[in-house]
């Protein structure tokens, strides 16, 4: 079974026309839209994700079945092209997705974010399939693109996947959190794998004026896009634009250490104290209390353990290996019971930390900004850079 060229294209303008009338593909960026055309991208395995969630699709495979790649790529959901960093084999989903083409709505709202114009050079950081890559050269010109991508195979077929559009941006194989200083300094650099650090680098990379576009996951999660401004001194500074669920760079992702190693093999509760709640965890579970979470704490990360039905208990551990807690959720319960073990109290910490952005009134991510420092020492803030969020540790 073949997809006809007619029906492939038109599946192609209904992308577009969806974009459009969403706000995302503005009319700048349509011709660079047409000229590196997201199909040239994708490879013939591909494992579809959703607009909202973690899910995927089993792997399909383009020439088994053209129908459901074909809407693969002209649906505006991301799409996974490698697991594992291609330890992975089969058609099944992998452990973690490594590299992806990600969701056209976000890949053109974080171009918008860039505010780029002619002339301007620009450094990405995440080549992953090359489409991001090639959108900026066919908007710029692929002299002022350079893109970096850590993985050799996927660098590899990004090259490939670029050469037959006749852009060629310069594609470095590296690892982005160093920038490329041979084309430096840049007017714009856009990140498209996620970080909790601003590195010095892309400080100092990045001209004064310049906009470093990046999705920030603080280490609780609940990431979003920043897009900061870099000041004269080598700060930088701006607020957040939107959320997002960007894999991490390669060398921030996170490998905790199994719960029993925190209470140091001794029988639950260890030496964990018991005290009670009235905030459920439930409360804290969605996407933009973790993000204001995360604004103020350091080092600390849950996880849910599931219990009976929709019981659970909800664990947070520090990256130190020194301290934990759980919450334990029971539906209808009104209070909730904890443990907390080891010098930092991170019930405590996350608790304090909804109760502050409930006093405030529940500003949303829009009203959150980040100051990077010149050591890189971030700062996140509510409203203007002089109102600092209280940092828990
Ligand atoms: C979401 S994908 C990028 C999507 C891409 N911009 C596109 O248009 O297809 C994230 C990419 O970042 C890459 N990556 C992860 N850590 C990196 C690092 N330290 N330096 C450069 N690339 C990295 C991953 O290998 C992956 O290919």
């Amino acid at each position: 079974m073949t997809q006809g060229k007619g029906t492939a294209e038109a599946s192609l303008e209904r992308l577009a026309s969806a974009l459009t009338e969403q706000g995302t593909l503005t009319s700048d960026w349509l011709p660079a839209f047409k000229r590196a055309p997201r199909k040239l991208f994708i490879p013939d395995l591909i494992w579809p994700g959703t607009a909202h969630g973690a899910e995927h699709a089993q792997g399909v495979l383009k020439s088994e079945n053209p129908a459901a790649w074909w809407d693969a790529v002209a649906s505006d959901i991301p799409i996974t092209t490698q697991w594992d960093d291609g330890q992975h084999d089969g058609r099944a989903v992998g452990k973690i997705p490594t590299s992806s083409n990600s969701m056209p709505s976000m890949v053109f709202s974080m171009l918008t974010d860039l505010s780029v114009s002619e002339g301007h050079r620009v450094l990405e950081i995440g080549t992953g399939t090359g489409w991001n890559a090639a959108l900026l050269a066919a908007r710029l010109g692929a002299e002022n693109v350079t893109s970096v991508e850590v993985d050799t195979a996927v660098h590899e077929a990004a090259r490939k996947a670029i050469e037959n559009t006749g852009l060629v941006p310069t594609l470095v194989l590296g690892d982005g959190a160093d920038g490329y200083t041979d084309h430096a300094p840049y007017d714009r650099l856009i990140a498209t794998a996620s970080t909790g650090e601003i590195p010095r680098a892309w400080l100092e990379q990045v001209k004064p004026g310049g906009i470093i576009v990046t999705p920030w996951w603080p280490e609780y999660g609940g990431g979003a896009i920043v897009r900061l401004v870099v000041n004269e001194d080598g700060t930088a500074a701006g607020r957040f634009t939107r959320t997002a669920a960007f894999m991490r760079l390669r060398q921030q992702r996170r490998k905790p250490k199994h719960v029993r190693q925190y209470m140091g093999g001794k029988p639950w509760p260890a030496d964990g104290v018991r005290s009670m709640t009235q905030l459920s965890p439930e409360d804290i579970a969605g996407w933009l209390p973790m993000f204001v979470i995360g604004l103020q704490t350091r080092g600390v990360f849950p996880w849910a353990e599931e219990g009976e039905g929709d019981a659970y208990a909800l664990w947070l551990r520090d990256t130190a290996v020194t301290s934990w807690a759980t919450a334990d959720y029971e539906p209808e319960a009104e209070r909730f019971t904890v443990y907390q073990s080891g010098p930092r109290d991170l019930w405590d910490e996350v608790e304090a930390a909804h109760r502050w952005w409930v006093q405030q009134g529940r500003p949303g991510f829009d009203r959150f900004g980040l100051t990077v420092a010149r050591d890189g020492r971030l700062t996140a803030w509510l409203d203007s850079p002089d109102r600092p969020v209280p940092c828990m540790s």
